[in-house]
C-alpha cells in the first residue's frame, strides 16, 4: 500500500510499560499508522506480535536506541522515504535507576542524563525537521521534574527565563552533570542525589523552549509541544511500586498526542490538565 504522505506516529521506548501502552491507544485512535520503537528488535518485534496476536492491532515496528546517534538517524531516514514526514512524537523512552544499584551518584547523574535528557534532545533535533503542520509532540517527563526539586533559587529564575536559549539550558545540564561528578559530593548549587529529577526538570525546561522557538519558527503550522507527567504507574521502571495501571499512565500522553489545535503549547500535563511546572 502507497503510505507516502500517510499521517505516522512514533513512539519512544515503546516495547513496554506505558510506551507499549500509548502504542495500542494510538492504534486504536490515531487516523495513521503507529511505529513501535525499541532499541533491542527481538524484544520489539515480540511486542509488535503480542499486540497483534491479542489485540488485532497492527503497529509498524523500527529498531531506535535514542542514545544511539545511527539508530536515530536510520529512523528518521525511514520516516522520510516510507511517509515524507513526522505526524507524531512521543518521548517516552527513558530510565530510572534505582537505589540499590551500586553506581555511584556521579555516574547514576551522567547514564540518567545521557538518556533522559541528552538523547532525547537529540531525537528532537534529527525528527523535528520532519514534523508536519499540525504534528504534536509529547516529551514524557515526570512530577519529579517540578521546579521546586531544583531548590537554588537564582537557578529556578534562569530555567523559567523566556530569554533561555536551548543552548543555555544544554549548558545547565553539562553544569549539573559535572557538579554531580564532584568527588567531594559537593554538588551545589544543583540537589545533591537526584539525577532523575533533574532530568525531568531539563526536559520540561527543553519542553518550553522548543514550543516558544518552533511556534516563532513556524508560526501558521500549529504544531503543539508539551510535557506530561504519566502518574506513577506499575512498570519495569519502579519495580512495579507504581499504583495506576499502563493504560492509566497512557491516557495524558495520548491526549497530548491528539490535542486539537486550539490547544496550548509548551504546558507541563498532569491527569491530562495543564499543571504549573
Ligand atoms: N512508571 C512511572 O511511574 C513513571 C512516572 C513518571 C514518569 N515516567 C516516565 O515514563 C516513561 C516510560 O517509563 P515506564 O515506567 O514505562 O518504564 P519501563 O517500563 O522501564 O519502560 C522504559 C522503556 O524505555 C526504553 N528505553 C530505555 N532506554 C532506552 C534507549 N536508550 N533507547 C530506546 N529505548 C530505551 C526501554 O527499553 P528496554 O526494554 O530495552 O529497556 C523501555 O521500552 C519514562 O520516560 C519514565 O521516566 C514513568
Amino acid at each position: 500500500m502507497e503510505t507516502a504522505n500517510k499521517p505516522v506516529a512514533v513512539v519512544t521506548g515503546s516495547n513496554k510499560g506505558i510506551g507499549l501502552a500509548i502504542v495500542e491507544s494510538l492504534c486504536r485512535k490515531f487516523s495513521g499508522d503507529v511505529v513501535l520503537t525499541a532499541r533491542d528488535v527481538g524484544r520489539g518485534e515480540s511486542a509488535c506480535a503480542e499486540l497483534l496476536r491479542q489485540k488485532g492491532l497492527k503497529p509498524v515496528f523500527h529498531q531506535l536506541d535514542i542514545t544511539d546517534d545511527g539508530s536515530v538517524r536510520r529512523l528518521a531516514a525511514f520516516l522520510q522515504s516510507e511517509y515524507g514526514g513526522l505526524d507524531v512524537l512521543v518521548n517516552n523512552a527513558g530510565i530510572y535507576v534505582l537505589a540499590k544499584c551500586e553506581k555511584s551518584p556521579a555516574e547514576k547523574a551522567r547514564i540518567t542524563m545521557e538518556t533522559n535528557f541528552f538523547a532525547t534532545h537529540r531525537v528532537c533535533q534529527v525528527l523535528f525537521p520532519l514534523l508536519r503542520a499540525g504534528a504534536r509532540v509529547v516529551n514524557v517527563a515526570s512530577g519529579l521534574g517540578r521546579l521546586s526539586k531544583v531548590g537554588n533559587e537564582s537557578l529556578q529564575e534562569q530555567l523559567v527565563s523566556p530569554q533561555l536559549t536551548e543552548s543555555d539550558l544544554l549548558g545547565m545540564a553539562r553544569d549539573y552533570v559535572a557538579a554531580a561528578a564532584n568527588e567531594s559530593g559537593d554538588t551545589a548549587p544543583w540537589p545533591a542525589d537526584s539525577a532523575y529529577s533533574m532530568s525531568k526538570v531539563f526536559l520540561i525546561g527543553l519542553t518550553r523552549i522548543q514550543a516558544r522557538d518552533v511556534t516563532a519558527a513556524r508560526p501558521a503550522h500549529s504544531i503543539l509541544i508539551n510535557s506530561c507527567c504519566p502518574g506513577f504507574v506499575d512498570t519495569d521502571l519502579n519495580e512495579h511500586r507504581g499504583r495506576l495501571t499502563v493504560e492509566e499512565g497512557a491516557e495524558t500522553p495520548v491526549v497530548l498526542a491528539l490535542l486539537d489545535k486550539e490547544s496550548p503549547s509548551g504546558q507541563f500535563y498532569k491527569n491530562t490538565q495543564v499543571c504549573e511546572w
